[in-house]
């Protein structure tokens, strides 16, 4: 990614950003709460990382649906704090995230991202540079990737369900498990080993994590249960077993959520097959990458999912799927998935209202056909006019 290719709404505040100069953490943490700008908002500081490929047109689509938000339901302001991060950057500079960015994104009240990478753009030992999760998901420690799998009105689903029948968030943990191995696994050149890690600690707080998100929402679809599902391969792996060991132990604490077990290959199946039956999933790290995906696909495809990754101290929200640098730049990506992904991020920020508003602006869209997505999931009539339509929506809801 060039700045040129940055959208209007983000480009004019990365200009501006060098006069602004951000408070320092203890300070803003003192502060921060009840903080109000001259109308009297709510005021949130928030970190855009557009990021490569298609991230910087989804997130302008974003911002205009966050602009109709605030005007429509009023009572906060988000002050947005724009930085290049990724695969262009990287390219450029050596570094995906400068010092001063991540210096950035831990002061903020809460980051939100588009897509990062770029095929071609790779570290020495094979694996993409462009990927932020090593100096993010590691590096803030935000330990659940939170991703909720819902089924929207009027999208072209594979799975036979009704809107509401499919409604379950997978717990996926984000700081060890396969990944652990990022930018550290063995090679020579006849075999390459990579080191999958539980531990007790991260084990117990992605699920009890699980478990209060579980208490949050209204149970399974198919009969009001509050659900958590234990995935994991403990038929085979030791450490899926202790993973399992150490989710039955926390599962004791929360008698009012139903927990059980289901194999990762069997969970596969029966999320095609019977997904009104999920309500909550927590699991190892590269399950949870790769059972997300396949849940995105049941509902019409990643484009449409957001996700969160949240630890105790700090967050940062961007959509599960990839940069699609092949359609880059042309107008065609779904920004559904990054608009979600706002609303998810208004929600941790405690404007759950907005929140609100935001996905069911999303919904009504789709539902009055002002937002219509056609062949390879893919808008119709553009990424910018998909955005607009949603703001649009989000105006008239409120009025
Ligand atoms: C995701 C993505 C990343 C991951 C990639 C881009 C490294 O697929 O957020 O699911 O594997 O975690
Ligand atoms: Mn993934």
């Amino acid at each position: 990614m060039d700045t040129d290719e940055i959208g209007p709404r983000c480009l004019h505040r990365l200009r501006a950003r060098p006069l602004y100069t951000r408070p320092a953490r203890a300070v803003r943490l003192i502060y921060s709460v009840g903080m109000a700008d001259l109308t009297g908002n709510r005021e949130h500081n928030v970190v855009i990382i557009p990021g490569d490929g298609i991230g910087p047109e989804l997130t302008d689509a974003a911002l205009a649906v966050l602009e109709a938000v605030e005007e429509a339901s009023g009572g906060f302001h988000l002050r947005l704090d724009v930085h290049r991060g990724g695969a262009a950057l990287y390219r450029e500079t050596g570094a995906n995230l400068s010092a001063e960015s991540i210096a950035a994104v831990r002061a903020a009240d809460a980051t939100m991202k588009g897509p990062v990478g770029l095929p071609e753009v790779r570290f020495p030992d094979g694996t993409e540079a462009g990927v932020l999760g090593g100096v993010l998901r590691t590096g803030l420690d935000v330990y659940a990737n939170v991703r909720p799998i819902r089924l929207l009105p009027g999208a072209e689903a594979p799975i036979k369900a009704e809107p509401g029948e499919v409604d379950y968030v997978i717990v996926r943990e984000n700081t060890e498990g396969l990944y652990l191995s990022r930018g550290k696994g063995v090679q020579t050149s006849e075999a390459a080993a990579d080191t999958l890690l539980i531990t007790r600690k991260g084990t117990e707080r992605v699920v009890r994590r699980a478990f209060e998100i579980a208490r949050q929402r209204n149970g399974a679809p198919a009969d009001g249960v509050r659900r958590v599902t234990c995935v994991d391969k403990a038929n085979v792996l030791p450490s899926m077993a202790f993973f399992r060991r150490v989710f039955d132990e926390v599962a004791e604490e929360y008698p009012d959520v139903q927990g059980e077990h289901l194999y990762a290959d069997a969970a596969a199946q029966a999320l095609v097959v019977r997904p009104q039956h999920f309500d909550v999933l927590v699991m190892e790290n590269f399950l949870g990458d790769i059972l997300s995906d396949l849940g995105g696909g049941t509902i019409g495809g990643i484009g449409l999912c957001p996700s969160g990754n949240i630890g105790d101290e700090h967050a940062y929200f961007e959509p599960i799927h990839g940069s699609a640098p092949d359609i880059a730049g042309q107008d065609r990506a779904n920004p559904v998935s990054q608009v979600l992904t706002l609303a998810m991020m208004l929600d941790y920020l405690g404007e759950g209202a907005a929140a609100e508003l935001t996905r069911r602006a999303v919904e009504e869209s789709l539902k009055s056909g002002a937002l219509t997505i056609g062949d390879y999931g893919q808008p119709v009539g553009g990424t910018r006019a998909a955005g607009e339509a949603i703001a649009r929506t989000a105006r008239t809801l409120h009025g």
